[in-house]
């Protein structure tokens, strides 16, 4: 039992029944449902995925900036989405086409959340490429979408989210810190749980439900490391705002999980200070 007495798990089981029912929840278009579908058919060819996505001009058009934005380091434009799916894989075209509209309320949810985003994302595949974890592009995106959870908690929640925002400044603390008191769940989970509502596999959804539950030996650990880590670096640097001033500890066990030394830490920190000197610091 918690300290209002109430089960924890009902108590999460709760608010997310109200995130559910609160009617504002991010939804699917037709189009994307059906290139969800095409996705998880393995016999659908990138051609036919890149046809159907076009389609839909607004949603192909988001995705590819996204791709060029420069959060993947692409040397040259890619300008289609089957090219898109040639250089990132299924999976993370997939997570950028489903999650294009609910990004572009990053910034309205907390300011700076958008470049404290990217630069995760960014954060993410040197952490990735240095680690020598498979598929770095589906490390990235996980960065990109690891804070989802505090746009859905501001678009369904509205008075909690006030509420969780005012107690974090008043008692100096962390927005996951005061979302645990207020809600007995924080946003992490939140994010996770809409991602696997739209079918996002346990290999992206996981690591997102536990970057601030960091655990050695749960599934996806070093994907876990690497968002937890990545996380850490960029607040400490103060690129973007993940909505609260304090940086969150480092999980014990984290760079051991990654196989990582303080020198290689170092090496990441000034690849991204290279990559990243452009973005708003907080
Ligand atoms: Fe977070
Ligand atoms: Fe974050």
């Amino acid at each position: 039992m918690g300290k209002t007495g109430v089960d924890p798990q009902e108590r999460k089981a709760l608010v997310r029944a109200r995130i559910e029912h609160s009617g504002t929840l991010p939804t699917l278009p037709q189009v994307i449902a059906r290139i969800v579908e095409m996705v998880d058919d393995e016999r659908t060819t990138a051609r036919q995925l890149g046809a159907e996505i076009a389609k839909d001009q607004v949603v192909s058009a988001k995705v590819l900036k996204l791709v060029n934005s420069g959060f993947y380091g692409f040397s040259q434009t890619i300008s289609t989405i089957p090219h898109a799916v040639a250089m990132l894989g299924f999976d993370t075209v997939k997570s950028l086409v489903l999650s294009s509209g609910v990004l572009e309320m990053m910034d309205n949810a907390l300011p700076g959340l958008w470049d404290h985003s990217l630069a995760c994302a960014r954060a993410c595949t040197f952490i990735a490429e240095e680690a020598d974890l498979e598929a770095p592009e589906e490390v990235s995106v996980i960065g990109l979408l690891h804070d989802l959870g505090k746009v859905i908690l501001s678009q369904t929640l509205v008075d909690d989210f006030a509420r969780i925002r005012q107690r974090a400044e008043r008692g100096a603390m962390l927005l996951v810190q005061s979302e645990l008191d207020v809600l007995g769940c924080h946003h992490g989970e939140i994010g996770a749980w809409l991602l696997s509502k739209w079918a996002l596999p346990a290999k992206l959804t996981l690591p997102i439900a536990d970057h601030h539950d960091f655990r050695p030996n749960r599934d996806h650990a070093q994907r876990t490391a690497a968002v937890h880590l990545a996380d850490v670096l960029v607040r400490a640097e103060g690129f973007g705002s993940g909505g609260d001033r304090r940086i969150p500890q480092l999980a014990a066990a984290t760079l051991d999980t990654l196989g990582f030394d303080l020198e290689r830490v170092e090496r990441i920190m000034n690849r991204l200070h290279a990559d990243l000197g452009e973005l708003s610091r907080a």
